[in-house]
């Protein structure tokens, strides 16, 4: 069987170091292994729109910063195909028939849909004078996880690496790929989740030690930051508040920069900038005794992050200079990932049987249980009086004009 990818992100914002370790730098190595016979990479514009109705301007803007980030990143529009979800209309037709094969009460007990609820602030009991964000739940909004089975389902997608946070995503469309199989015969492919592969990276946290970097907390660092940005950035971390001194022991569980830390660094760092230890389990361990300070660590950090944004904020000047052609690998993409969908949906409507006009068997079988008995077939059948009554009424409407 072919291995396939197909993952994708919301543009509404920039991407951050979030989405580089939990999931852009993972596609760049797939991409890279040669191992995946095809990969495709989506803005989910729509999925954006579930939350941002009156906001569309937001989304539009942010498309062309994913795609660079995309592209900054690495990811190689010859290797892997980059596409706008909007752009590929059949998505649609996935999502309203697998509607029918979903609960309202399934859909309510998908635990990222209820965190995502409660964070937006959208509410089961809207009262009057309520902000449009609070007049409660929009619908597509809640059915976006069928949709989200639709973008996995439609490309044969066998693979989608993702966080931790789409894990009950890719449970829901297996749920419904079992269903549409076992109701309609063997036609879609059961989808794996590929989750980062060093706890660290499951979910980094913001530069304030709260849970997750969001941009809404302004707890993020961004892959276009600058240099500088970084170092203030990093400067400013949380790390541990009973570290007062640096003599102090200090903690390295739930300390930002230690996870952070987890999350970049290569024993080969240590030579390039901190010589005098051999790994980071020594320079926690240095940590935890006393007489290490923060400065130093972040220092580390800086340097180590810096290393890894280099080359990216180089391939975003790149493709900055050339916004037409990053709208072309776009279109293109958009192209080919409509032809794929367009197969997918064929057999899809195949398998329900609502493929008539093609389905000539059907046609035949109705026409001879519905033809009349042999004796009345030796004259042809008159025209029905509606016929008449519509040549007449032609007529008629002529008179009049
Ligand atoms: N839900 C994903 C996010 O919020 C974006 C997305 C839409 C996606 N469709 C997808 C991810 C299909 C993986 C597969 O980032």
């Amino acid at each position: 069987m072919k291995k396939i990818i197909l993952t994708g992100d919301r543009p509404t914002g920039r991407l951050h170091l979030g989405h580089f370790v939990g999931s852009l730098r993972r596609r760049v190595e797939l991409q890279d292994s040669g191992e995946y016979d095809r990969i495709y990479i989506m803005i989910a514009d729509a999925q954006a729109l579930t939350d941002n109705a009156d906001n569309p301007e937001k989304v539009r803007q942010n498309i062309v910063e994913v795609a660079l980030d995309y592209l900054s990143v690495g990811l190689d529009p010859a290797k892997s195909t980059l596409f706008i979800q909007s752009q590929v209309p059949e998505l649609c037709e996935f999502a309203f028939y697998y509607m029918n094969l979903v609960t309202v009460q399934r859909l309510q007990r998908n635990p990222t849909v209820k965190t995502e609820i409660q964070l937006r602030g959208f509410s089961e009991n809207a009262v009057e004078g309520d902000t449009q964000q609070k007049q409660g739940i929009p619908v597509g909004f809640f059915t976006y996880p069928i949709s989200q089975a639709s973008d996995i389902t439609a490309f044969k997608a066998t693979t989608v690496p993702a966080g931790e946070d789409q894990e009950p995503m890719v449970e829901q469309t297996r749920e419904i790929v079992h269903k549409f199989n076992a109701t309609y015969g063997e036609t879609l492919v059961l989808p794996e989740i590929l989750l980062p592969d060093n706890a660290a990276c499951l979910r980094l946290p913001g530069t304030d030690g709260k849970a997750k970097m969001s941009k809404s907390l302004g707890n993020c660092i961004y892959l276009s930051d600058t240099a500088d940005e970084v170092k203030k950035k990093v400067m400013g971390m949380y790390t541990d508040p009973d570290h007062l001194r640096v003599e102090d022991p200090g903690k390295v569980e739930g300390n930002t920069v230690f996870t952070y830390l987890d999350a970049f660094c290569r024993p080969e760092h240590f030579l390039q900038y901190l010589p005098e230890y051999a790994s980071l389990d020594e320079l926690k361990a240095h940590y935890r005794r006393g007489g290490l300070g923060d400065v130093k660590v972040k220092k580390l950090l800086i340097a180590i992050l810096n290393e890894v944004l280099d080359p990216i904020r180089e391939r975003r000047k790149y493709f900055e200079g050339r916004i037409h052609e990053v709208y072309d690998i776009l279109r293109r993409g958009s192209e080919e990932a409509r032809r794929t969908a367009a197969g997918t949906l064929d057999e899809v409507r195949t398998a329900m049987k609502i493929n008539y006009f093609s389905d000539a068997a059907l046609i035949e079988e109705q026409a001879k249980a519905y033809a009349p008995k042999s004796n009345a077939l030796d004259k042809p059948t008159a025209e029905p009086n509606s016929l008449e009554l519509c040549r007449g009424e032609k007529r008629c409407m002529k008179m009049n004009a």
